[in-house]
């Protein structure tokens, strides 16, 4: 719940917008959720493969899960499939009042041009958006390439209730920025690996 409220303060602090929706998802969060989840959830496989279409892990528990560098999108195959639904959750989740409703920007970084702060590839998104930036420097993430705007992402992981509808977006967002496809599989920065 601490994470929630994080994620709204930080909201309000850097736009001010999206406040009210953002507020109405966490208090519809049901109590103990995530833990009936993380039962039934797929675990990643002994080599260490990662992650299945249909994942109904949490993200922040996927994380937990899997080593840096480990987590890769399924949907990575067809993600044309996945602009629809994608972009559908992407609204849902109300990334569009910072970066924008088609993710070209605004008081945000766009998601749609070749800078990408952290790294570009499917590891590094799923858990800057999951954990938020400041909690990602935390980790040992450094900004390694500079954007339009600077300041913090909020931490997603506890409004995003399942890993596939993380997935889901960022396939969107691949759609919407192809060139970055070429780096899905390439962090930029390891740290502690
Ligand atoms: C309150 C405003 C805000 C909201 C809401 C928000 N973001 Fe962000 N996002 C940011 C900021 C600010 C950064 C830059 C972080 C940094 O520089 O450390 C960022 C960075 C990112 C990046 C990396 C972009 C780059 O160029 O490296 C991605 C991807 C991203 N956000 C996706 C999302 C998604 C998906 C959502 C919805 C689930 C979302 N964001 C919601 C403010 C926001």
């Amino acid at each position: 719940m601490r994470n929630i409220i994080t994620g709204v303060l930080a909201v309000a602090l850097v736009g001010g917008m999206s406040v009210f929706s953002l507020n109405a998802i966490a208090a519809d969060e049901p109590e103990g959720a995530s833990e009936s989840a993380a039962v039934a959830g797929d675990a990643p496989s002994a080599d260490g493969e990662c992650c299945p279409k249909d994942d109904q892990t949490p993200p922040l528990e996927l994380i937990e899960k899997t080593p840096i560098g480990g987590l890769h999108n399924p949907y990575n195959d067809d993600t044309a499939a996945m602009e629809e639904v994608g972009h559908k959750k992407y609204l849902s989740f109300s990334c569009n009042g910072c970066h924008g409703g088609g993710g070209g920007g605004g008081m945000c970084p766009p998601l749609t041009n070749d800078a990408f702060v952290y790294g570009a590839d499917d590891d590094t998104l799923f858990r800057l958006i999951a954990l938020g930036s400041d909690e990602l420097q935390k980790q040992g993430y450094t900004r390694v390439r500079k954007e339009v705007v600077t300041g913090p992402m909020p931490p997603f992981g506890n409004i995003i209730k399942t890993s596939d509808d993380l997935w889901k977006v960022i396939a969107w967002m691949r759609v919407k920025n192809p060139s970055s496809v070429e780096d899905v599989d390439k962090p930029a920065q390891t740290p502690g690996q």
